[in-house]
């Protein structure tokens, strides 16, 4: 049995005790003897007497038991257990007060009684009559004011605020990886002096094929042909649209990165989904080699992932660059290079297409996933992790 529930048995014996105890002030019995005695009132003894037998509605610590054990419980339902034994005792109290001092009660009775009496006893009757009718009265109303405070004080209990308790805990969002990905690039490549520029996701053919140098029937379109909207609009496939858009609006020297979302139609699996990230990048200026194209990107890998990776440049393909490089990445002493992403110097035929002159200016970009480099930097393994929003994975980043 725990203290609460030894609390709570306390409380009910003490409240049935003093519930029985007021019933028998209610015995007609009890009533007629006090009437009886009424001739006799003159004599300080038998008021005594009287007093006795009507202790339980005098008695001061009738209830600190019951405060005291009702302070020992901390059940808020056992709490309002008692409050409502707490009734047939006020209702006892009540019945007495109606049985005593009520219009028909038995002090109203004895006063009418008070005339009958021979004049030498009236007086001194009378006056341990009122005594005692102010005694009991002042008794009933003093425990009918520590009842309400009883209640009230339990009230008060179960209502109090529980400082110990569990709070309610309201989880703070935070950035998805990706999101938390992106900035950090961002934020390497703002120190390096680049802007960050943005572009359609629903984007023209002309952006997305033509401007990049890809004619209508190059085979180069099968590999970002995604997803149309209508004849001439697609769902981006990659970033490198921005660039011309960027270019066609500002005059070289152009420093920006551009990082956003992608679409291809490609089938779901541990390393591809349709719906991906790019960060694309472009500078153009007077000057510019591969030579540093390999240190803007050798300096990002550091900053990204840290001193102890190296990148490598190996030829490749890309209608939009001249040479086209690919970029691959290893941490120092593995054997497996992970590619990045494409990089190249920009094919003079794009710069004039946006009304450069390709004799005077050089440019160099590259396009790197997102996802990718999220993976390689946190072990990640399935790239369709990011996207189906389980908790357990978004919680650990
Ligand atoms: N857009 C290419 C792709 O999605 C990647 C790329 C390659 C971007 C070379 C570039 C670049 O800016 O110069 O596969």
């Amino acid at each position: 049995m725990n203290s609460s529930n030894g609390s709570l048995k306390v409380v009910e014996q003490t409240l049935n005790q003093t519930q029985e105890q007021l019933f028998l002030l209610l015995d007609p019995s009890i009533l007629t003897n006090i009437q009886k005695q009424f001739q006799t009132f003159s004599d300080p003894k038998v008021l005594e007497d009287i007093k006795k037998q009507l202790r339980p509605i005098a008695d001061p610590h009738i209830f600190a038991d019951i405060k005291k054990n009702l302070r020992a419980l901390g059940d808020a339902t056992t709490r309002a257990d008692v409050l409502k034994q707490l009734r047939p005792i006020s209702e006892a109290f009540e019945a007495i007060r109606v049985e005593y001092l009520g219009r028909k009660g038995i002090f109203a009775q004895m006063f009418k009684e008070l005339g009958q009496l021979a004049p030498d006893k009236r007086a001194k009757t009378g006056q341990n009559l009122n005594a005692l009718k102010k005694w009991v009265s002042n008794a009933l109303e003093e425990r009918h004011n520590e009842l309400k405070a009883l209640s009230e004080a339990s009230i008060i209990a179960e209502e109090k605020v529980d400082l110990t308790l569990p709070g309610v805990y309201h989880s703070l969002g935070h950035l998805h990886l990706l999101t938390q990905v992106q900035q950090e690039i961002e934020s390497i490549f703002l120190h390096m002096g680049f802007d960050v520029a943005t572009g359609p996701e629903i984007e023209s053919e002309y952006y997305n094929f033509e401007a990049l140098n890809i004619p209508e029937d190059h085979p180069a379109r099968e590999e970002w042909d995604s997803f149309y909207i209508d004849d001439s609009h697609l769902l981006r496939p990659h970033t490198s649209p921005v660039q011309i858009r960027v270019m066609e609006q500002t005059d070289p020297p152009v420093r920006i990165i551009c990082p956003g979302r992608c679409y291809r139609r490609d089938t779901q699996d541990a390393t591809h989904s349709p719906v991906f990230h790019q960060v694309e990048l472009l500078w153009v200026e007077e000057g510019l080699s591969l030579a540093n194209l390999k240190y803007v990107i050798e300096y990002f890998v550091h900053e990204f992932f840290g001193a102890e990776y190296e990148m490598r440049l190996s030829g490749d393909f890309f209608p939009f660059t001249e040479p086209s490089v690919q970029v691959h990445m290893r941490s120092l002493g593995s054997s497996d290079w992970l590619e990045l992403g494409g990089a190249g110097m920009v094919d003079p035929a794009v710069l004039a297409k946006v009304g450069y002159d390709p004799e005077k200016v050089t440019g160099f970009a590259f396009g790197f996933g997102i996802e990718r480099m999220a993976m390689l930097r946190y072990g990640i393994d399935d790239i369709r992790t990011f996207l189906t929003n389980d908790l357990r994975f978004i919680e650990q980043f």
